[in-house]
């Protein structure tokens, strides 16, 4: 495959959906190739029906394991559907969330283990993996902060309702995940403006789009 996988993590409230607009026009003013923006949980359309049951916070009866499973299910039929052919026709694909997720919130945060649940996406997803990860690390009260004053408006999904206790063994899953694969992720500290964290984003990717 040609393309270029690029995926973005980390924990609720790090500020993933703004970096991911910023790197957007920066891409497209960069290079002619073509470049496909998606995310997780969803990407397609029948993830994104998924996703809807997997967020939906009436659903408190959700087993963890029945949790992780959907998970990789809509992950399966996103990558099939759409980041496998783009990434094929040799376009770059910018995603965020994926794989790296699953293993720290379902395998770490749920406490299922992160050897159990990167099984299950191995099955879902086959040999695919990042080519980059870029990791907005901040801290669990200050992200759930975040959150609160911007979905101040609007409903918290059922993960995002989870107490800083889940949130901080999520990180704990990043930390190793990090620890074990330094070359795929780079961390950027995500504590600071927008559009510095767009800066250090971009001067990791730039050289990486030739
Ligand atoms: P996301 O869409 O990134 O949140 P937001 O709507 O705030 O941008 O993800 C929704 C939630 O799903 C988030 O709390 C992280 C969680 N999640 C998992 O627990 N496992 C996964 O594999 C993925 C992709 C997301």
């Amino acid at each position: 495959m040609n393309g270029l996988f690029i995926t973005i993590e980390g924990p609720d409230g790090a500020g993933k959906s703004t970096l991911v607009k910023k790197l957007q026009t920066a891409v497209a003013a960069e290079t002619k190739r073509p470049l496909v923006i998606t995310r997780e949980p969803g990407g397609s359309e029948i993830a994104e029906e998924i996703r809807d049951i997997i967020l939906n916070p009436l659903h408190t009866k959700m087993d963890a394991r029945t949790e992780a499973l959907l998970l990789a299910a809509g992950r399966r039929q996103h990558v099939v559907e759409k980041i496998r052919p783009a990434l094929e026709r040799g376009e770059i694909v910018l995603c965020d969330r994926f794989v790296d997720s699953s293993v720290a919130y379902q395998g770490q945060g749920r406490g299922i283990g992160m050897d159990k649940v990167i099984a299950i996406n191995a099955f879902a997803v086959e040999d695919l993996k990042p080519d980059i990860t870029l990791y907005l690390d901040i801290a669990s009260d200050e992200g759930l902060k975040r959150i609160k004053s911007k979905h101040s408006n609007r409903k918290q999904d059922r993960l995002e309702l989870e107490e800083i206790t889940f949130h901080e063994k999520v990180r704990e899953g990043y930390e190793q995940l990090i620890e074990e694969d330094p070359n795929r992720f780079s961390r950027i500290d995500a504590s600071q403006v927008p559009a510095k964290v767009f800066e250090d984003a971009w001067a990791i990717l730039k050289p990486r789009l030739k």
